[in-house]
């Protein structure tokens, strides 16, 4: 079988003014690199999860943006700002609860800011510089955050991961699954158990793709087995990623971590929430203000079925994500160092040791 990780999930191609994407929503079946020229194209590709996962969707709008700067003729700094504020926006509102589109908008804006004095085709190329480091900082985070959370599992461990926090939720390696990769390189011979992920499948169709075809010893399963498997003793420690950690620790991620949490604690396995520096939002101070995507009911009644599986006009409830409390994760591995409890002291130490770096 052919890895997915031969193929980048998202890069910039300056010389056609392109980011390039794998289609994951044609995944495992096909694999499609798209060529996105269009802010509309990128937006309707965040939106609709061709290219997801937090960090891939910073990475995703920091190169977007750069290819708007790109297109903005204007003979003023103010007329170039102003167009920049507006498309930044619009990216911006493609979805709403991973902080990391907010966070690589802002960092491209700092650019901006920071060289008023210059010309606009300086800024602009200041611009794609900017984006390239984004770029090449995920594969270095991740790196590290392999490194770290390695250190929290032994060989021959079993492991349960949550949705797909892993290469293609990234640059490279992934953020949950980073460690996984490592372990694997390093003959570990974990154990993984993929949830498949209700309503997207996102464990189904990216997860177990991405770590069976690298030969990494795969089990996937339904949402609803989780329990089972850590009854029986299989699971020694689940980690996931996540899309947004507040300043208390509380941590949002797709829909149905929550569950996997809870009942981690009920069979005594430690469950790691793994989070590059750029998904930790220290000015939201807790869970409850963590703005959480809805989408469209038609995910659950008809999406992946040959028929309708759910009554016409049924009433639905459709939520992407939800936050796992604090008390219930074991640690945060960070690329700066592994955070515990009390998080707000541990996670700002984080952020200290990342400021003198
Ligand atoms: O809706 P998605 O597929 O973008 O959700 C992705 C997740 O919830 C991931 O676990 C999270 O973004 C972390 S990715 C390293």
């Amino acid at each position: 079988m052919e890895s997915i990780l031969n193929y980048d999930t998202v890069t910039l191609d300056d010389a056609n003014s392109a980011l390039v994407i794998i289609d994951q929503t044609l995944l495992p079946g096909e694999i499609k690199m798209l060529h996105l020229t269009k802010q509309q194209e990128i937006w309707e590709a965040i939106q609709v999860l061709r290219v997801r996962g937090a960090p891939a969707i910073g990475v995703a709008a920091a190169i977007g943006i750069y290819l708007a700067a790109k297109e903005i003729q204007a003979d003023t700094y103010e007329t170039f700002y102003q167009q920049f504020r507006a498309a930044s926006d619009y990216l911006n509102s493609a979805r709403p609860t991973a902080v990391n589109l907010s966070w690589a908008l802002k960092r491209m804006e700092k650019v901006v800011l920071e060289n008023k004095a210059r010309s606009v085709a300086e800024i602009q190329s200041k611009l794609r510089c900017e984006c390239e480091t984004i770029w090449a900082e995920d594969i270095d985070v991740c790196r590290r955050l392999g490194e770290n959370g390695l250190t929290l599992v032994k060989p021959g461990d079993g492991l349960l991961t949550h949705c797909n926090a892993g290469h293609l939720a990234t640059v490279r390696y992934g953020t949950a699954t980073a460690p996984i990769y490592l372990g694997h390189e390093k003959g570990y011979h974990f154990r993984v158990f993929c949830d498949e992920t209700r309503p997207l499948l996102q464990g189904a169709r990216l997860t177990s793709f991405e770590l069976s075809s690298t030969g990494i010893d795969t089990t996937l399963i339904c949402d609803n087995m989780a329990a089972s498997v850590m009854k029986k003793g299989l699971v020694q420690a689940v980690f996931v990623g996540c899309d947004r950690v507040a300043a208390n620790g509380d941590a949002a991620n797709k829909i149905g971590t929550l569950g996997v949490a809870v009942l981690a604690k009920r069979y005594g396995i430690p469950f790691y929430v793994v989070a590059p520096s750029s998904t930790i939002d220290m000015e939201t101070a807790t869970g409850d203000e963590i703005v959480i995507e809805e989408r469209d009911g038609e995910e659950i009644c008809e999406m992946w079925y040959k028929k309708r599986m759910a009554p016409e006009g049924v009433k639905t409830w459709n939520p992407s994500f939800d936050v796992t409390d604090h008390d219930l994760i074991t640690a945060i591995v960070t690329e700066w160092g592994i955070a515990h409890a009390p998080y707000k002291e541990s996670l700002r130490d984080i952020f200290r040791k990342k400021e003198e770096a």
